[in-house]
């Protein structure tokens, strides 16, 4: 099981730091320690590829890390935090997500490095996915861009589309809705370290006007939307998911993911169970995504 380590402090300090950090993981060397949105800030990320040796490992660095603040600018502060990537997806600074890809072929995600700015073509979104779920490269997060691309081209809600990622990880859906028509998105992140990954995201791609995102869960949400995305583990969506109807505009549509194509069935009648009903189901991978609507007489 890999193991993602990252250390991030002043920027002069991280620089040094990171030759003395070289030896522990080769991407170190590659990618240079710059923090995404604070020139003042460095930061190195360092793969353990396995979690035997990573307690040794993990004092060597810390023992670094203590002499850098002892020697380099004494006083500075770094900050680490460790993340098992198996139940992450591919970080910033693995191989596997260092290049652009398409998650769905109208839109380009460009990986953050120190080396990519903010993109002038409008359907490419900049994501650095450090401590969040969603890259763009997950299943449930394609099946999401799939419907969402859909479901925008043909929706008769006009210009003022308005869109909520409830669940919002890195913001990536609440990013595209904009990039792809809406007006306005709001993302909700109940993790603390996602809704600030999701907030930089935002401010990376220059759309703080247009995309809000709070930190909490539903008793952050106000008002209804005409588009409701909801991309979450099944224990999590069958207990969230009653409020989904009290957000939804009255000719609204939910997109819900997250689970395995199996569990279809369970999600049909749990929603259907809440006033909402089936009208599209997509399967990527084994996991299903369902596109729902009020069930009105
Ligand atoms: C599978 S990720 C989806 C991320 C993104 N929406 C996507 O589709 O790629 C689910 C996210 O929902 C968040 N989450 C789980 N329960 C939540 C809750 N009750 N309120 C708000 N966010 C929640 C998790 O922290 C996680 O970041």
């Amino acid at each position: 099981m890999p193991f993602e380590i990252t250390v991030e402090g002043p920027s002069p300090a991280t620089l040094r730091l990171a030759g003395d950090l070289e030896k522990f993981s080769p991407t170190v060397g590659r990618v240079p320690p710059r923090h995404p949105l604070a020139p003042e800030k460095g930061r190195i990320v360092i793969v353990a590829p396995r979690e035997d040796g990573l307690d040794p490992l993990l004092m060597e660095i810390c023992g670094v890390v203590h002499r850098a603040k002892e020697t380099l600018i004494p006083g500075a502060e770094f900050q680490m935090r460790v993340r098992n990537l198996a139940y992450s997806e591919p970080p910033s600074g693995s191989n596997q997500f260092l290049e652009p890809f398409r998650p769905i072929p109208s839109l380009t995600i460009q990986p953050w490095t120190s080396e990519h700015e903010t993109p002038e073509d409008p359907r490419t979104i900049i994501i650095d996915p450090i401590h969040a779920f969603g890259t763009g490269k997950h299943p449930t997060t394609i099946l999401c861009l799939r419907a969402m691309e859909t479901l925008i081209r043909n929706s008769t809600h006009g210009p003022g589309l308005r869109v909520l990622d409830f669940g919002c990880g890195t913001g990536l859906l609440t990013i595209a809705a904009v990039k792809m028509g809406a007006q306005e998105a709001v993302g909700v992140e109940i993790d603390p370290p996602s809704a600030q990954a999701a907030k930089n995201n935002v401010a990376l791609n220059r759309l703080s006007d247009s995309v809000r995102i709070r930190e909490g869960s539903w008793e952050r949400v106000s008002g209804r939307f005409d588009l409701i995305f909801a991309n979450l583990v099944i224990s999590a969506l069958m207990k969230e998911g009653t409020r989904i109807p009290d957000f939804m505009a009255r000719t609204g549509t939910v997109v819900v993911s997250g689970f395995g194509e199996n569990q279809m069935g369970q999600i049909r009648g749990f929603f259907e169970g809440i006033g909402l009903d089936l009208s599209e189901v997509s399967l990527h991978q084994g996991w299903g995504a369902a596109v729902m609507r009020h069930n009105i007489p």
